[in-house]
């Protein structure tokens, strides 16, 4: 066996423990080597948990070994102005962890022959996956930073991978290469554009990373209905990085003194910031807020932080404070809405249905708009 190909075995064994029974998933990886889509100079997750920069020419081993891990790889930073090799930025582009890609692909499920868009092209190693599943004649990949866009085309040309790429707002979908069978979501989506609904085929399956806002990421397969609708349900998690047009602002809202009010409560804020992934849904779909959690060294030890925010006004919002041994919870609200006790509220909906999982909540998308729902979709969620 090549060096190459233990190192992909290897690979394929982290994304099994995490991806269990996707063997055609498997085969992709190997038939699409993930190196010829990683620049030479990128960042990297450590074990520890740290990013760290990985250089091909300054230490290969650790390239390979980052490359040939179930682990993300940092490609762009704050949309292109931040140095990779030097700086700390917000992420705006990557090649997804292995494991994720394989689980958004099993839910997928593409066969030969369907004509699937693929949302985010990134460095083009989903879009080879793709392409050696259905063909690449089939294949439209839309990614909407330029410079993103044009090295994607030299990872895929090099590697003799020829789908059809646009650099544009995949939010507008592409009604040219339109009905597709497929379509593949590699951003973080709010609100799901109604083009995509639109340029499928009745039957069709969208794959998307659901991402309200309000604690986690959740993976969401729809189907699309033969009245133009399509509705299904949370399989389980997916976190990317925001659709561009869809980003938010950053978590934390200025600290102003006006109109701050100081209360407390006896609820621990851990229960809303370490939630389970069905109470999350829950809450972002009665309160459409946003949160945000944080630990931080305190001088009684360890803080956390429960950060609340109205993404349709950023002058309200609300902070909750953890501190070991504390009775009561400090509260800091701002703003006209009671944010804390709208998310209580929701939560404590949330345990009266019986603390539903998140895979009994579905969502429904209309040419009006979407709609969360608990169970089938005449139970919304409001
Ligand atoms: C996590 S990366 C995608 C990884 C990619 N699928 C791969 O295999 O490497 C997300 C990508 O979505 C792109 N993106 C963000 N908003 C977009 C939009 N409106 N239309 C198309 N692409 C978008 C980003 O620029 C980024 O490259």
């Amino acid at each position: 066996m090549t060096d190459l190909a233990k190192r992909t075995e290897a690979l394929i064994g982290q994304v099994t423990a995490l991806v269990p029974d996707a063997a055609w998933v498997y085969d992709a990886i190997r038939a699409v080597p993930r190196h010829q889509y990683i620049p030479h100079v990128g960042q990297a997750w450590a074990p520890d948990g740290g990013i760290r920069v990985i250089d091909h020419d300054g230490d290969p081993d650790d390239w390979w070994n980052a490359v040939y891990s179930d682990t993300s790889i940092v490609t762009q930073l704050d949309d292109g102005a931040t140095d990779l090799a030097t700086g700390s930025g917000e992420c705006t582009s990557s090649a997804s962890a292995p494991s994720t890609v394989a689980n958004l692909l099993r839910l997928l499920d593409p066969e030969p022959g369907h004509r699937v868009l693929e949302i985010g092209t990134g460095t083009g190693w989903t879009a080879a996956l793709l392409s050696h599943l259905v063909g690449g004649h089939n294949v439209t990949s839309i990614e909407v930073d330029d410079a993103v866009g044009e090295q994607a085309g030299k990872n895929l040309a090099a590697a003799g991978v020829d789908p059809c790429l646009i650099v544009g707002d995949g939010a507008h979908g592409c009604p040219s290469r339109a009905p597709f069978d497929r379509v593949h979501v590699t951003c973080g989506i709010q609100t799901v554009p109604y083009t995509w609904v639109q340029q499928s085929r009745p039957g069709a399956v969208i794959v998307l990373p659901y991402r309200p806002g309000f604690g986690t990421g959740h993976a969401l397969r729809l189907v699309v209905m033969p009245d133009g609708t399509a509705y299904g349900r949370f399989p389980g998690f997916a976190d990317y990085m925001m659709m561009r047009s869809q980003r938010r602002a950053p978590g934390r809202p200025p600290r102003t003194s006006a109109d701050k009010h100081h209360l407390t409560t006896h609820i621990d804020p851990r229960t809303i910031a370490y939630a389970p992934a069905g109470a999350d849904l829950a809450i972002a779909a009665l309160t459409g807020l946003a949160s945000h959690g944080s630990a931080e060294p305190d001088e009684d030890g360890e803080l956390c932080r429960l950060w609340l925010s109205d993404p349709g006004n950023p002058y309200s919002w609300a902070v909750v404070d953890w501190r070991p041994g504390a009775e009561e919870y400090e509260i800091y609200q701002v703003g006209d809405r009671p944010l804390w006790d709208e998310v209580v509220s929701a939560y404590f909906r949330w345990v009266s249905w019986g603390e539903p999982e998140r895979e009994r909540f579905g969502m429904t998308i209309t040419p009006e708009g979407q709609r969360i729902w608990r169970d089938s979709p005449d139970r919304v969620v409001e």
